[in-house]
């Protein structure tokens, strides 16, 4: 066996290692590395190597402790999420982490990088656990819609307590190795080479002759759990858990570790576990986790273009939107400065957002120091020449083409060669608008959401000469500030605001056939959306709508059915909650049904000639996911978007549709895609054109196929 050279990082450098575990002994102690890149992720190699290695720990004479540690400069991101729903060869996790806690010699665990799900249970399944200071420790199964399934519930409470584990559970958010010492999952922080310092460590416990600290045998911190956190936590998450299973079932198995010991403990999680691994809800957030990292590759950019992280930045209009923009350009570590045209507007928009900062320290969710540095990091000026070396520039000035060409021109003649050109438009043509410079490739749409600061998604839109090379920079970029990036073709609407349009248009014919504004709210929460179409239109305000409809009219086609529910709403000066009124009426925030609404519906009905009818709330479910599908087919099919689960992206981290159910082409997935092509059909031959098949669709079932997938 090659033993490398005394001071090296690791005992065993990537390009050595042979085996997925590979095991050699360095200063009389054995060394076990886990090696399956990128990720470590654990597979039947790293299950079956373990053990294997934990054997021949046990009967080597010449070593008396272990130390395990993880290439590719991390330890362990959990289980091969790429294995569920399959049956897995032997051995289980659990049989090679109980050989961990029964071999006779100590087992120090050496944690860097993500020690996340699985690879967090491997190291509370050692004895004793060493860390780097920024090590990210965590159990984030809950967000893939299951729960740690090899001993995490039973161990982590043992070492921390009911309460902390239960949180730290729940909540799947990693702590670093600082706070993981603080909670007493590690043992000790080791400053520079953590193999070396792990050996120390090893052979400290060695010498001293320590007894073994098997975690599956600690009480103390579990003895004295106050019962009443458990049924806490459910009351306290109710609403947040709706319609979710995991949560409760790791709510269950806590509270068995800290009641039970621990071999009850540990089946009644392998049972829940499995109830979870089971469920559909997995299915569909194990599709989410794979379709958000998919939603990131195009296929015009190289994947090794590896573009340096933007170092500043600089935002156009410090309104709503540009204020959210700048703000997460500064809690990514980004300097930006905002420009406007006069220093009053700087002022209020500097001041809204410090108020948004001062909100999120008064909620906790940023410290005072936090927002000190945060703010520090946003300037402004009325002086175009003092932003021309930024890496970047986003301009969200209003949305007018004239206004945005005259900034673009402006941008080409001061901003530096390379930087990228980016605009928040969210209804215009990002040709017309990269047109006016002499560096159209330079030029692209990034479509944020409100508010800017908190909405995940950005629509990166491509014109018709950006240059791939932009694009891979821009969806970059989008990461660094934390987004979640999804590219789209350019037309109107992009891919989120055109299957918006189709969605409204049927949740308004359904207000004209016998559905009120509630009924429809109330069935859409009900399938999972935090909020309906209405209480959400009446958040964002129904003017800005309204004027655009005002200006399209004479564009429309009048053949085309058209509600004019809405017009006749704004009519009344009722804009949504800013005016106390829209489809329902306000007291605050607090919205209730209003009988004057329900009337004027019913009046509309009557003028057209539509005869009322009962609509139930199924119907309001399947018309409104099977045109979302229709349409987002129909964008697939032209190109707007590279495949189907970008889609999916794009609604679940954009408009707010329920991650647990996937994304409405996951779902039509789920229902069978020759079965919504039949419901759409019964639509068109009831309802017209707009419901005109998807090909792609039409392509697909007649294929006999049932998955996106297979049109490509
Ligand atoms: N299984 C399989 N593949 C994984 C994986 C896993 N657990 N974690 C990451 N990957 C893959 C990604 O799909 C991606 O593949 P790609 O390059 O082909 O797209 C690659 O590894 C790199 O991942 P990211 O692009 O996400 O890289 P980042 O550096 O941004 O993030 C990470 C790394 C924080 C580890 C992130 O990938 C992550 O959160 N992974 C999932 C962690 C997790 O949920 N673990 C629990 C698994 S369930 C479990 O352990 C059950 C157990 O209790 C029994
Ligand atoms: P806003 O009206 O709140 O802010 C626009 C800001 O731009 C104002 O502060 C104004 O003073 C400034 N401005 C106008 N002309 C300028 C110029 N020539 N130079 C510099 N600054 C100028 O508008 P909002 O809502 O922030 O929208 C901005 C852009 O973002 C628009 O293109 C809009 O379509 C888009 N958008 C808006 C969303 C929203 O929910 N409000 C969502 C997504 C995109």
């Amino acid at each position: 066996m090659q033993t490398p050279p005394a001071g090296t990082l690791r005992a065993a450098p990537e390009e050595i290692l042979v085996s997925t575990v590979d095991y050699r002994v360095i200063d009389g102690v054995a060394v076990i590395t886990l090696n399956n890149p990128p990720v470590n992720a654990i597979d039947q190699g790293i299950r079956a190597g373990l053990l294997e290695s934990v054997g021949r720990l046990a009967a080597d004479d010449s070593v008396k402790s272990a130390v395990l540690i993880g290439a590719n400069d991390t330890f362990v991101a959990g289980a091969d999420i790429k294995e569920f729903g399959k049956p897995l060869p032997p051995p289980t996790t659990i049989e090679s982490l109980s050989a961990m806690e029964a071999s006779p010699k100590p087992i120090v665990a050496a944690l860097a990088g993500n020690t996340l799900g699985g690879g967090l249970e491997i190291a509370l399944a050692a004895h004793w656990r060493v860390a780097v200071a920024k090590a990210k420790l965590g159990l984030p199964e809950v967000s893939l819609g299951i729960m740690p399934g090899a001993g995490g519930t039973q161990r982590l409470p043992r070492l921390v307590g009911g309460a902390k584990a239960l949180d730290m559970i729940l909540s799947g958010t990693p702590v670093n190795g600082t706070k993981a010492l603080e909670l007493g999952i590690v043992d000790e922080l080791v400053d520079g080479d953590l193999l070396a310092g792990a050996i120390a460590f090893a052979r400290k416990i060695v010498a001293e002759g320590r007894p073994l600290r098997v975690t599956s045998q600690l009480q103390d911190k579990v003895a004295n759990t106050d019962p009443a956190i458990f049924a806490d936590a459910i009351k306290k998450n109710e609403k947040k858990w709706k319609g979710l299973l995991s949560p409760y079932k790791i709510v269950e198995a806590v509270q068995a570790a800290c009641t039970l010991p621990f071999a009850e403990g540990a089946a009644l999680e392998l049972k829940v576990y499995r109830e979870t691994q089971a469920s559909p809800q997995r299915k569909a957030l194990t599709y989410m986790f794979f379709a958000e990292r998919e939603a990131a590759k195009i296929p015009d950019v190289p994947r090794d273009l590896k573009p340096a992280p933007v170092k500043s930045a600089a935002v156009i209009g410090a309104g709503t939107m540009g204020g959210g923009i700048a703000m997460s350009f500064a809690n990514a570590g980004i300097p930006v400065k905002i420009l406007e045209l006069k220093q009053e507007a700087l002022d209020a928009g500097l001041a809204r957002i410090k108020g948004n900062y001062a909100t999120s320290v008064s909620r906790g969710s940023t410290t005072q120091a936090q927002m000190d540095e945060r703010l520090g990091r946003i300037s402004t000026t009325t002086d175009y020449a003092q932003i021309g070396d930024a890496d970047i520039v986003v301009e969200a000035v209003f949305e007018n083409m004239e206004i945005k060409q005259g900034v673009f021109k402006t941008l080409d003649g001061v901003m530096k060669q390379g930087a990228i050109l980016g605009t928040n438009t969210s209804t215009l043509d990002i040709d017309q608008i990269a047109n006016v410079t002499k560096r159209p490739q330079d030029v692209i749409g990034m479509h944020f959401f409100s508010p800017a600061n908190v909405m995940k998604l950005v629509e990166n839109v491509r014109g018709a000469k950006t240059s791939p090379e932009i694009i891979g920079r821009t969806m970059a970029v989008s990461k660094q500030i934390g987004k979640v990036p999804v590219l789209a073709g350019n037309c109107d609407g992009f891919i989120g605001n055109r299957i918006l349009a189709a969605y409204g248009r049927e949740c308004d014919f359904l207000l004209e056939e016998g559905a009120t504004p509630w009924q429809i709210d109330t069935a859409l929460q009900g399938f999972g959306f935090p909020m309906g179409l209405f209480l959400m239109r009446d958040m964002a305000g129904l003017d800005v709508g309204w004027r655009i409809r005002q200006y399209r009219e004479q564009f429309r086609d009048k053949n085309q059915r058209y509600s004019p529910v809405g017009d006749r709403i704004c009519e009344l000066g009722r804009y949504g909650q800013k005016t106390g009124a829209g489809y329902y009426k306000y007291e605050g925030r607090n919205a209730t049904p209003d009988p004057e609404i329900e009337a004027l519906i019913v009046k509309v009905s009557a003028d057209l000639g539509i005869e009322r009818r009962k609509v139930s709330d199924e119907e309001i479910v399947w018309r409104v996911l099977s045109v979302m599908v229709n349409e987002g087919a129909k964008i697939v099919g032209e190109g707007i978007a590279i495949r189907a689960s970008d889609i999916d992206v794009t609604y679940v981290f954009g408009y707010g549709f329920p991650r647990h159910q996937g994304g409405p082409m996951f779902w039509a997935e789920q229902q069978g895609l020759d079965k919504v092509l039949a419901k759409i059909r019964a639509y068109h031959a009831e309802q017209g054109d707009n419901w005109k098949p998807a090909e792609l669709l039409e392509k697909i079932v007649a294929a006999g196929k049932s998955s996106w997938k297979d049109a490509v």
